[in-house]
């Protein structure tokens, strides 16, 4: 699945893996310091965050309290943020991460009273956002910020009531992840900071908000909604939605919010959750944060899930009727381990959120839908990883990515989740599965609640193997992996009983030897067909495409990931029959991972005035982030 592609042209890069590969002899973990080694590398450096200014040596953040009213109308959010924060080193301020904040006071308490303190702006950086400077007097322990956000904060989508299901109340939605907090909330942005966090949050009536908290299961008639999160979190991982939401039980500790006319599909899609949940339990340890409920977006949600603790966020795209793309599902709660208990401590270190979570989910998926279904998965996958290792420039396709002076949101590529995968697919492979597995419970376990680097896993792996050596596993080999381009000679390669049957007959259909009714694909699963469609020759005609879809309709498709091949094809055929729907699929969907492909083929073949038309129909309906990727591609800067 391509994601958002960076296009960065990679100066030096040889230099940089080289020296890379030469720091990391002897890794270190800032988080056990007992364990740490000696020598180089300098511990500060492995594990510095360049995506924040907060002065998080100086001062560090525990709890926030934010008080905050929804303006639909004025589309901001307003009100203050309230920082605890413990002093590391002396000093005479307090730096925190914004972006278009509008900063209307600042004040600062230590035994007694509120008063106001003074406070700068820095001049905005595009990437990161202005440094916030608050001055701190030495008796300051808690530090209160009056704000408003910005209609166009990167962070949030407002949306109009037709963008809902509904169709009659407003919907707001945050995004925070990669660095997008700090332009709804001004706060110490990095991985490395993690905060206790209680919220009081003013709707208009009748509209139930949620958070990554501890949630309501009712509306408040008088909108007013308070919220504790027990447990530390990332900044990353605040979350906050607002619309006219329902709730439905699963299980005792797990349930989905939607609108009123999305839940009972919901629920009904995602019943396995509960199960996924104990299959999770069983592999990694205890799941550790109370309740698990999903919360379904409108379509315009720029990503398929995000794992908000407690309250997943799901795309409505992967509501198929059957269940075929529950991995999602799988993916997000997987972080619940990997990622909101062990988290990057920097965005270099994304593949240990991603790899580990996409290794995760196929495990969970094995034990729930069996190991054909994980293997089908696997393998389409891994060659979504195969196309994006052909595109990305080398230096992009090393796990521990060089992130300096870049939009973080530009490492969100096939490598951190295939790649990371495959790597950890390698070491179950080589320690065997249960060893491996102990191991990784193991990391759950003593990472619990903390952020680490790639250098701190590495560490773990040599202590590993200092304990009990295994001939098999090579330290060198795991560096290769991580701090080398590309996939390593040794890597393992996904396989699938069921779509190895595909195999012959993919080649027989394009030489038309084996016509479409042949195929006898009336039962195929989702995973079959986009296996099929996406491995189809670019030899195929028009005439073929028109005989599949007179076969097996699948122009009729409603099936998000069919519907996205389906359209691929036809636009690289020009197959018009099925492309009757393409502008209202881009126009409903803001899901990058499934639109951004087909902005590409648009101007790829020939449509670019075409898709110049949807965007700028479009464009009112997306998401921020949606936006910018798809800008990246329709503005020839991709
Ligand atoms: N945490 C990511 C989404 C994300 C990554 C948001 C980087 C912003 C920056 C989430 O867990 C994720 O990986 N989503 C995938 C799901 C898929 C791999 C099953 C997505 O949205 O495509
Ligand atoms: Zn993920």
């Amino acid at each position: 699945m391509p994601r958002i592609n960076s296009r960065f042209p990679s100066v030096g890069r040889l230099l940089i893996i080289q020296m890379l590969l030469a720091t990391t002899g002897l890794a270190a973990s800032t988080e056990q310091p007992a364990a740490a080694p000696k020598a180089t590398p300098n511990p500060t450096e492995a594990s510095r965050d360049w995506h924040s200014y907060s002065n998080t040596s100086e001062v560090r953040s525990t709890h926030l309290t934010l008080d905050l009213t929804v303006d639909f109308a004025k589309r901001v959010l307003r009100g203050t943020a309230t920082h605890t924060f413990r002093r590391l080193a002396p000093t005479t301020q307090i730096v925190l991460d914004t972006r278009e904040l509008v900063i209307e006071g600042t004040q600062v308490r230590g035994e007694g009273a509120w008063r106001d303190t003074q406070f700068h702006l820095d001049q905005p950086d595009a990437i990161l956002g202005s440094a916030l400077h608050i001055t701190l007097p030495s008796d300051a322990t808690q530090v209160r910020i009056s704000y408003r956000t910005v209609p166009t904060a990167s962070g949030l989508q407002w949306l109009r009531p037709e963008q809902t299901a509904g169709k009659k109340h407003p919907f707001l939605f945050s995004q925070s992840e990669a660095i997008h907090a700090r332009s709804w909330i001004p706060l110490m942005d990095s991985p490395q900071v993690r905060i206790r966090y209680d919220a009081t949050i003013h709707t208009p009536k009748k509209l139930l908000a949620v958070m990554s908290a501890e949630n309501p299961q009712t509306l408040n008639a008088g909108g007013v909604y308070h919220f504790h999160m027990p447990q530390a979190v990332p900044s990353y991982l605040l979350a906050l939605a607002v619309g006219d939401l329902r709730f439905g039980a699963i299980s005792k500790r797990m349930g989905v919010y939607a609108e009123p006319g999305v839940l009972q599909a919901a629920l009904a899609e995602f019943s396995d959750t509960e199960r996924m949940i104990q299959a999770g339990e069983a592999l990694y340890g205890p799941y550790r944060w109370g309740r698990y409920d999903l919360l379904i977006l409108p379509p315009s949600f720029p990503f398929g899930g995000m794992e908000n603790p407690r309250l997943s966020f799901i795309t409505p795209t992967v509501l198929a009727g059957d269940k075929s793309l529950v991995s999602l599902i799988a993916h997000e709660l997987a972080h619940s381990w990997s990622g909101n208990l062990v988290t990057n401590a920097t965005w270099r270190d994304f593949w240990l959120n991603e790899g580990f979570t996409t290794y995760f989910e196929r495990r969970i998926m094995e034990r729930v839908y069996g190991k054909d279904q994980a293997d089908m998965e696997a393998v389409l996958g891994y060659q979504s990883l195969q196309k994006e290792l052909r595109e990305l420039p080398p230096a992009d396709t090393i796990l521990k990515v060089d992130l300096k002076g870049r939009d973080p949101d530009d490492g969100f590529t096939d490598i951190p989740y295939e790649k990371g995968r495959l790597l950890l697919l390698w070491l179950e492979q080589q320690f065997s599965r249960p060893r491996f597995d102990a191991f990784l419970r193991n990391y759950f376990a003593t990472h619990a609640f903390s952020s680490i680097t790639t250098e701190s896993f590495i560490a773990d792996l040599s202590r590993e193997l200092a304990k009990k050596p295994s001939s098999k596993v090579n330290m060198a080999q795991v560096k290769q992996w991580i701090y080398a381009p590309g996939l390593p000679s040794f890597a393992p390669e996904p396989h699938s009983r069921i779509l190895s049957s595909l195999k012959t007959l993919i080649p027989a259909f394009a030489a038309n030897t084996t016509d479409a009714s042949a195929l006898r694909a009336e039962h195929w699963s989702t995973h079959q067909w986009l296996y099929f469609l996406n491995n189809l020759p670019v030899g195929i005609n028009r005439k073929q495409l028109a005989k599949l879809d007179a076969v097996y309709a699948l122009s009729q498709r409603k099936n998000s990931e069919i519907a996205h091949s389906w359209f691929l094809l036809a636009l690289a055929h020009d197959y018009k029959p099925a492309l009757a729907g393409l502008p209202d699929y881009m126009l409903r969907i803001g899901r990058i991972k499934l639109i951004r492909p087909l902005y590409q083929s648009l101007m790829k073949h020939g449509r670019a005035r075409q898709a110049h038309e949807i965007y700028a129909a479009a464009r009112g309906g997306y998401h921020p982030m949606t936006r910018r990727a798809i800008e990246a591609v329709i503005d020839n800067k991709s």
